[in-house]
């Protein structure tokens, strides 16, 4: 199938390269130019695991070409996707600009030779189907007058549906192959059809998987769910405001364990294990952060302020994770009283493993609060360090090479982000050059009795 795809970020890039894999022919579209120039030759402006070998051999294959003019890529496609940004704005609303603009646009670019499906791959509130829709005909209306559009005959034929994207950062590639669902949202049936012979490969799961990122063994087919319109758009939100939602109740229940002397790993496990729970995403800890679970979320109270309709579970689950940032600053002034003049050490940046997006990233605001307070602060990451410094120039942090330069004069340690190699770090050497060897660990995630033997005080979180 012909396929383009507008907005070559995180989820137009996994998608492009996907779609070319399942032998589709794919034109990635940007407005940034730059970034385009670098995509050519496979390099990938984020750290996302495989995504450069991935995307090099897509376009080894010829299938996947990248350009700036959706005027082009319009034209040649049958199936269009917009994958742009929707940032959230101060108010809590999402910025709906970036949108604006390609729907129009594309709208502008359309023709009468074939019957198009303009795919809502954004993540966007209820209603915006419609409004794309509405953006797309002002566009085809602006070149209404030019002679060769003016017949009724020449109108250009589309409908528009949501195709909401579920994927991880981190997991991006193996999420779009071995989804939990793929949902479209529309009423007209040649789009659903459509949408459904192009997701064929990965509904039956037919194609030859990637030698990278084999098939796990329990998955054999993916349901595919055809919805209404506003449904398919809120099930977006809402599947994200869940997830945010489990991981606030974890943390709700994780101070109570402090206060009641349980654990909450060992509560998180006897609640996960009843099906109906479900075990994901019941890590206690610092919470969640990242591009969209905040952003989301608030974009879902502010639909709700449109119909006057409360949504107090939402407003508590951003309420708990907020608190939660806080809970290791009060743990480490628990340990070391007097938090001015010590040394911090913060283990990891990014908002989670596996990924370089310091987007709401729970690093920032405890470094940011940990220097009001008069302490020093470095860090490390195993992969953010860069852009955590070229996106925050004024945080004043001392960043460091590698986990024992981090530990070296240290207060104490906060782990902020549970990278894998933080789990075999040499604690016998770190407790030997850290001023005093007390490590936080904001995840739960290090072996406790490993630390402790080698001369660590360890502390987690809800236990
Ligand atoms: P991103 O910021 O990484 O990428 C957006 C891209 O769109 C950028 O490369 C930008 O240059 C391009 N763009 C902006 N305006 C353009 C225009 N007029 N023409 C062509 N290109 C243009 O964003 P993202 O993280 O890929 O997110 C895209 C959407 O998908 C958002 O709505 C987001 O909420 C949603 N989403 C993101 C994830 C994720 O993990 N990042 C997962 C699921 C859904
Ligand atoms: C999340 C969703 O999981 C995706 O399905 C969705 O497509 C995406 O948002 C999106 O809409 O952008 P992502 O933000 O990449 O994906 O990362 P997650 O793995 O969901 O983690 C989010 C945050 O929750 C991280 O900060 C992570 O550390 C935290 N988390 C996760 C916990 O604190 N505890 C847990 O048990 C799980």
């Amino acid at each position: 199938m012909d396929v383009c795809v507008i907005g070559a970020g995180y989820v137009g890039l996994v998608t492009s390269a996907c779609l070319a894999f399942l032998g589709n022919t794919v034109i990635a579209v940007d407005a940034n130019t730059a970034r385009l120039e670098s995509l050519k030759r496979g390099i990938v402006p984020f750290f996302e695991p495989g995504l450069s070998e991935f995307l090099t051999e897509s376009i080894s294959t010829g299938l996947l070409t990248f350009s700036d003019s959706i005027e082009q890529a319009v034209k040649k496609s049958q199936i269009i996707f917009i994958a742009v940004g929707t940032p959230p704005m101060p108010n809590g609303e999402p910025d709906l600009s970036q949108v604006m603009t390609v729907a129009r646009a594309i709208g502008h670019a359309l023709d009468s030779t074939k019957r198009r499906v303009i795919v809502n791959k954004s993540t966007v509130p209820v209603g915006s189907g419609n409004w794309v829709e509405m953006l797309v005909k002002q566009g085809v209306q602006s070149v209404q007058t030019v002679p060769a559009r003016a017949s009724k005959a020449d109108a250009p034929t589309f409908s528009v549906c949501s195709n909401p994207e579920f994927l991880r950062e981190g997991s991006a590639i193996a999420d779009s192959f071995y989804p939990d669902r793929i949902v479209v949202g529309t009423t007209d049936e040649f789009a659903a059809d459509l949408m459904k012979t192009l997701y064929k490969p990965i509904i039956n799961q037919s194609f030859e998987p990637p030698i990278f990122i084999p098939r796990p063994h329990d998955i054999t087919s993916i349901p595919y769910v055809v919805t209404d319109l506003a449904s398919a758009e809120l099930i977006k939100y809402a599947a994200n405001a869940f997830l945010a939602l489990k991981i606030s109740f974890a943390n709700e229940m994780s101070g109570l364990c402090e206060k009641a002397g349980a654990d909450i790993r060992e509560v998180s496990r006897g609640i996960g294990l009843d099906r109906r729970i479900g075990k994901y995403f019941l890590n206690a800890g610092i919470g969640w952060g990242g591009s969209c679970f905040g952003k989301d979320i608030n974009a879902l109270i502010q639909v709700a302020k449109e119909y006057n309709y409360p949504t107090s579970l939402l407003e508590a689950t951003i309420a708990v994770n907020q608190r939660q940032r806080s809970v290791v600053i009060k743990k480490l002034q628990d340990e070391l009283k007097i938090i001015k003049g010590r040394t911090i050490g913060l283990m990891g940046l990014s908002f989670k493993p596996d990924t370089d997006d310091l987007r709401d990233a729970p690093s920032i605001s405890i470094a940011q609060q940990l220097i009001k307070m008069g302490a020093t602060v470095k860090a490390y990451d195993p992969v953010s360090n860069e852009n955590c410094q070229t996106l925050n120039p004024d945080l004043d942090v001392i960043y460091c090479k590698d986990v024992i330069e981090l530990a070296h004069g240290c207060d104490a340690m906060l782990l902020i982000t549970e990278w894998e190699e933080f789990r075999h770090a040499n604690w016998q050497e770190i407790a030997k050059v850290m001023n005093c060897p007390l490590v936080i660990d904001g995840r739960n995630t290090l072996d406790e009795a490993t630390a402790i033997k080698h001369g660590i005080i360890y502390r987690g979180i809800g236990r």
